[in-house]
C-alpha cells in the first residue's frame, strides 16, 4: 500500500520535470513531418533535385530513415553527429546546408527536428 503511494508520487513529480523543462514528446507526424514537407519534399520527393542527386528521399518515416545512397542521416538519440541535423543547422560545409540554396529554417525549427532525434526519432 505504501509503495503504491511513493510510486504514484514519483511519477506525478516526473510529469511536473518534464512540462517545467518544456520536454514534451515531439511527434513525428504532428511536429517533424509538416516542417519537411513545407520545407524539403519540393527537391526530396520522387524524382527531385534533392532526391537524384543524393537519393534522399524525405516521403515517409521509412525513406527518411534510410538516408542518402551512402547511408543514414538520423542517428537515433544523438542529433549533435546526425547528418540530417548538421546540415539544417548549418554545422556543415555551407554548400551543404538545407534547404539548399534557400534561408535556414527558424531555430524553433531546427530545435524541434533537434529534440525528435535526440528523444529516440521514433514513428510516433
Ligand atoms: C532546393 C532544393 C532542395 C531543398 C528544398 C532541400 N534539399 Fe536537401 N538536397 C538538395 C540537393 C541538390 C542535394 C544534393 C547535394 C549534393 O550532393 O551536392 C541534397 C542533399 C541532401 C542531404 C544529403 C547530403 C549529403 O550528405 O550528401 C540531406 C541530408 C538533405 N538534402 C536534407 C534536406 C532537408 C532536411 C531539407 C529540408 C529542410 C532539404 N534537404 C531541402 C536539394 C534540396
Amino acid at each position: 500500500m505504501k509503495s503504491e503511494i511513493l510510486l504514484g508520487g514519483a511519477a506525478l513529480a516526473a510529469t511536473f520535470l518534464l512540462a517545467a523543462c518544456g520536454q514534451k514528446e515531439i511527434s513525428f507526424k504532428a511536429d517533424v513531418q509538416p516542417i519537411i514537407q513545407q520545407n524539403c519534399l519540393e527537391c526530396h520527393a520522387e524524382g527531385g533535385e534533392g532526391q537524384k542527386k543524393s537519393g534522399l528521399l524525405l516521403t515517409s518515416y521509412d525513406s527518411l530513415m534510410k538516408g542518402t545512397r551512402f547511408g543514414p542521416i538520423v542517428k537515433p538519440g544523438d542529433s549533435l553527429t546526425s547528418a540530417l541535423n548538421m546540415l539544417i543547422e548549418g554545422r556543415a560545409d555551407p554548400s551543404l546546408r538545407m534547404p539548399h540554396g534557400k534561408a535556414s529554417l527558424p531555430k524553433e525549427k531546427t530545435d524541434l527536428l533537434k529534440k525528435w532525434v535526440d528523444q529516440g526519432a521514433k514513428n510516433n
